[in-house]
């Protein structure tokens, strides 16, 4: 299997990297030019192809040959440089390739998650901000993930939750909607997200799904996971 990490240089991508590689995938990494050097410590096992991740020319040159593309989609300016990924990622990747792009809680793919005051607060204080500031910009993740759900491609949006991090748990657990008991800890190592992301590639069961995602040790986890 040959998968595109865009955005490979970042901490989920990283350990998204050593993930694929740990299945034995042939990875090829998109990122910034100024942090190619993040990735040195892998760059004789990775191809890597510098770019901005909503380039589509980088983007076009590193998905070609791909059946999997992982993409961390961030938020970051007001240039629309999320929806510019996942669309450049969407136009360009193989037909029938598996996609999945990363997230947080707060997007919803059907209106029917229900957030805690405080997930509500800090997205409408650090929007704001961030927006006035012109650092970050919210709706465009939402609006790159509105794209995505509305796309007939073989996609998995994952939702992590509040990350931390620490040594892998195992495969996190996960639900439909933000509020489901299952969710309740809120609370995912870094690393398992990476695992859930690349794991996803080859879950049929994923496809066209946007998983909420808890660490399968955490209370909630473990006081409502169906034993299998
Ligand atoms: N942080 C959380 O608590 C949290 C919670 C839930 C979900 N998530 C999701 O998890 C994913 C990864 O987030 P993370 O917080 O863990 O960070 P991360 O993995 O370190 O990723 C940050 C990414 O943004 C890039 N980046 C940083 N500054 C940028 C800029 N000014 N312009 C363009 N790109 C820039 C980085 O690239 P370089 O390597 O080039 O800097 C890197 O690829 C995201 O999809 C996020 O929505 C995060």
């Amino acid at each position: 299997m040959r998968v595109c990490i865009v955005g490979a240089s970042g901490k989920l991508g990283r350990y998204m990297v050593g993930h694929a590689l740990d299945r034995g995938y042939e990875v090829v990494g998109v990122c910034r030019p100024e942090s190619a050097g993040k990735l040195d410590d892998v760059r004789d096992r990775i191809a890597i192809v510098p770019g901005r991740t909503d380039d589509r020319t980088a983007i076009a040159q590193a998905v070609a040959g791909c059946d999997g593309v992982l993409t961390v989609l961030v938020p970051w300016g007001v240039q629309d440089y999320a929806t510019g990924t996942a669309q450049a990622v969407l136009d360009l990747a193989e037909p029938g390739a598996r996609l999945a792009f990363s997230c947080g809680w707060h997007i919803s793919r059907d209106g029917k998650d229900v957030y805690s005051w405080k997930l509500k607060a800090f997205v409408a204080v650090f929007g704001a901000l961030a927006r006035l500031a012109r650092f970050a910009d919210l709706k465009d993740q939402v609006e790159a993930c509105r794209r995505i759900f509305a796309s007939d491609r073989r996609w998995t949006v994952v939702r992590g939750s509040n990350l931390e991090e620490g040594e892998s748990e195992g495969l996190p657990v996960w639900s439909r909607h933000v509020g489901d008991p299952i969710l309740a800890s809120n609370r995912t190592r870094r690393i398992d997200f990476a695992l859930f992301m690349v794991a996803a590639l080859e879950n049929d069961e994923l496809v066209q799904e946007a998983p909420a995602i808890v660490s399968c040790r955490s209370p909630s986890a473990l006081q409502y996971a169906t034993p299998a």
